[in-house]
């Protein structure tokens, strides 16, 4: 089990402000009682704090303290008295996924109570339900994961912080925070007042929270070097409602005043085959064969072979070209898979039906470390998984313009760095991010250096396009930069983190 180290828990208690001899204080995961301890020492008397754990290991140790304590699973535990009880809650829930026991095994329950918002992650849930069992006006203090602040799946979370709450702080904690307790996570502390209801609304927005970039050590929580004071409302620019810590200003505005590209672009989840081995094969000439020809090799006489077949078989009209991988290939790359086109193969296939199959338009890597485009080109199906294809819906912008877009250092930023900083890239994600349409002048630049990569990587897929790659970055950000006034620390960023040299 993971324990708080004391001075970030005398810190979320100093940020709790005053607390008054009538007031009730509850750690909802109390372990050994680190958050209670510390609470005691600043002089709150034993009788306003209550503690609750699922583990009855704590039990002496606790009741010792002379404090209300209650053995019980406070996930599970709401009764109609829960709510609204406590003037401040504190700890440090636990961090336990889907994939964890205590998830699996109470998955239905918790889904019935938690569904609507998030039932996958236990802190998540927590901070739920704290804020169910505070009383208007109460405050919380958490130390926790920080991924619900930017993650899109937890966007419904922060979109219940935002009409439940207002946001006093979020600090992001040191990484090492947990370091020697082999413990490696990105942790955050929240501090939030419940202000909930319609006629809060104004009142939210208008708040202004205290935000905290990383700090380094325990030691810069009170002076850390750098705060952004953010009025809440700004929590509403960002796609998905990101919690955002140190977004540059005008990158907001970005966000806020164009566009979304979903207006110029759509795209599609693809299809199943729902038995890719026995329907997709690799074609000969590409990487592809030899990475299934070693599968092959390790793989037992019984189980059926990877199929390789030759470029004449690929063109005889009974398979399709289709798109399945994902990672960081740009632009270009060629056609390595096929799909199984025979009537009695098709009948097995689940195909979307409103999917603009075969046209021509750009495939985005699902999964990839970076925002990875290139062009489609007709005929091509893909799969529901790790590779998205895109069509080209307002003749406005061209294919090779929007190619040089999104493998632009400024958009491997707006999509890897502030929307989805996970090595997923989704649909939604896509659609969300802000496009600002091009003069002519720059659009042909861009279009231009584009065709030149395409061309070039087609007859040699190792091309090196570093010195296109970073004309087409220098356009893309002095365009941007033009419009909305972005400083020059922010190209240095982009060439320091998004950049591929
Ligand atoms: C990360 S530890 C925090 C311990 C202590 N509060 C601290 O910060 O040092 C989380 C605690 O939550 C308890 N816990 C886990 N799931 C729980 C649940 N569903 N209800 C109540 N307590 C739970 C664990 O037993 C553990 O003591």
């Amino acid at each position: 089990m993971v324990i708080t180290p004391p001075q970030t828990v005398e810190y979320i208690i100093s940020r709790l402000g005053e607390v008054k001899e009538d007031q009730k204080i509850l750690d909802p995961c109390v372990g050994p009682g680190i958050f209670v301890k510390k609470l005691l020492e600043s002089g709150i008397h034993s009788n306003q704090i209550t503690a609750f754990d699922i583990n009855s290991s704590f039990k002496t140790e606790i009741k010792q303290l002379d404090i209300s304590f209650k053995e019980q699973d406070t996930l599970l535990a709401l009764y109609p008295d829960s709510y609204n009880e406590f003037d401040f809650i504190v700890g440090n829930p636990p961090y336990l996924n889907k994939a964890s026991t205590y998830v699996r095994i109470n998955r239905s329950k918790l889904n019935k109570i938690y569904g609507k918002i998030n039932a996958h992650e236990t802190y998540a849930m927590f901070i739920v339900n704290s804020i169910w069992r505070l009383k208007e006006g109460g405050k919380l203090g958490f130390i926790t994961s920080d991924s619900f602040l930017t993650l899109s799946t937890h966007k419904n979370l922060r979109r219940f912080i935002l009409n439940n709450c207002k946001i006093n702080e979020i600090l992001l904690a040191p990484k090492s925070l947990f370091s020697n307790q082999n413990v490696s996570t990105s942790p955050v502390i929240i501090i939030l007042t419940k202000c909930s209801g319609k006629k809060n609304k104004k009142a939210r927005e208008n708040h202004i929270m205290r935000i905290v970039p990383r700090v380094d050590s325990e030691g810069e929580y009170q002076s850390p070097s750098y705060i952004n004071d953010l009025r809440q409302i700004k929590y509403n620019s960002l796609p998905f409602n990101i919690f955002y810590t140190d977004v540059d200003e005008k990158v907001i505005e970005l966000f806020e005043k164009s566009p979304r590209l979903k207006e110029y672009l759509s795209g599609f989840i693809g299809m199943h085959t729902h038995n890719n081995r026995k329907y997709i094969a690799a074609i000969e000439g590409t990487e592809l064969v030899n990475v299934f020809k070693k599968r092959n090799m390790k793989s037992k006489e019984s189980i059926q072979k990877f199929k390789i077949i030759e470029i004449n078989e690929f063109k005889t009209g009974e398979w399709k070209p289709y798109l399945k991988r994902g990672g960081g290939d740009q632009y270009y790359r060629p056609i390595m898979e096929a799909l199984d086109w025979k009537e009695e193969s098709i009948k097995n296939y689940d195909i979307p039906k409103n999917v603009p199959f075969e046209q021509e338009g750009i495939v985005i890597s699902g999964v990839s470390s970076r925002l990875a485009a290139r062009i489609m080109p007709r005929g091509c199906y893909w799969d529901s998984n790790k590779a998205i294809g895109f069509i080209i819906k307002n003749k406005v912008i061209s294919i090779p313009y929007i190619l040089g877009v999104l493998n632009s250092s400024l958009y491997n930023y707006l999509a890897k760095g502030i929307i989805n900083n996970t090595s997923s890239i989704q649909l939604t994600g896509i659609h969300a991010l802000p496009i600002v349409l091009p003069d002519d002048k720059t659009k042909e630049r861009i279009e231009d250096l584009v065709k030149k990569i395409i061309n070039n990587k087609r007859k040699d897929q190792n091309y090196n396009y570093v010195i296109e790659q970073k004309k087409i970055d220098n356009i893309i950000f002095n365009f941007y930069k033009n419009r909305f006034n972005f400083s020059f620390s922010l190209k240095d960023k982009l060439d320091e983190s998004f950049a591929i040299y």
